[in-house]
């Protein structure tokens, strides 16, 4: 059994920073979030994961405050072994960051990144990187197949060990993306970030069995979570 800490706000009740003993005080303190992934580590945790939107969050109360991967960065040097999980934005982030960024965090941790690829959720998020609106459910989806394809051939475009010569362009030249390459980091411990995927719907888990390494999945009852397992399960081997 795998053990991951969806570590977020003050807990995933809208009321928990009310409890008189929650850690609403220290939402915004990196040494409570140190604190925690230490104990998910000494819990023998297998990863600590932030979930993360681009504009307030729809829920009431105090929730995402530290931008993620900044805050992985600092909790990898104060942890040892636990996997660390940060959520990214295929619709409003470019394939270049997010491979430079999250392969730093690999290097930082010796080997422990992972990314969530999410397809985002509110136009509240959209307008704020210079849309009207979300783009569409199968829009947001091609968008996100392309972002981790490109994602992932920067990742491999340095190889570990070799000079910057070695390094070959990806030329990846999309419906969405131009980006030339290679990556100016070298491939990773792991080689590369472990690639998690959480969208539920048709091209989600598409997406996911096309992909993902791991998902973050909801089943309210037994018989849906078998039935969501078997269905990625099947759309997996059908994608080889
Ligand atoms: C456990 C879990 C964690 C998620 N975390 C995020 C997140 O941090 N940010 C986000 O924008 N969406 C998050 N989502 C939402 C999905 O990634 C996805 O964008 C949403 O479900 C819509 O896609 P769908 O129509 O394929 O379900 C999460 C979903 C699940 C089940």
């Amino acid at each position: 059994m795998h053990l991951n800490l969806f570590a977020y706000g003050c807990g995933h009740h809208s009321a928990a920073w009310r409890a008189p003993d929650s850690a609403f005080a220290r939402i915004g303190d990196v040494a409570w979030w140190e604190d925690l992934a230490r104990t998910a580590e000494r819990g023998h945790l297998d990863a600590f994961f932030l979930a993360d939107g681009q504009s307030l969050s729809p829920v009431p109360g105090p929730s995402w405050f530290l931008e993620p991967l900044t805050t992985l960065t600092a909790l990898a040097r104060a942890t040892d072994r636990i996997g660390l999980v940060s959520t990214i934005s295929s619709t409003f982030w470019d394939p270049f960051h997010a491979a430079r960024l999250s392969a730093g965090l690999d290097h930082i941790s010796g080997g422990r990144a992972g990314i969530n690829v999410v397809t985002s959720m509110t136009d509240a998020e959209a307008r704020n990187h210079g849309m009207d609106r979300l783009p569409d459910h199968e829009e947001r989806y091609a968008r996100a197949a392309e972002f981790i394809g490109a994602v992932t051939a920067l990742w491999e475009s340095w190889p570990a060990g070799t000079s910057p010569e070695e390094a070959a362009p990806v030329n990846h030249h999309g419906r969405f993306f131009d980006v030339d390459g290679p990556l100016n980091i070298p491939a990773t411990p792991q080689g590369h970030p472990v690639l998690f995927q959480a969208g539920a719907s048709d091209p989600g888990r598409d997406l996911a069995a096309r992909y993902a390494e791991g998902v973050y999945a909801v089943a309210w009852d037994r018989d849906s979570a078998r039935d969501y397992r078997l269905d990625l399960r099947r759309r997996a081997a059908e994608y080889g």
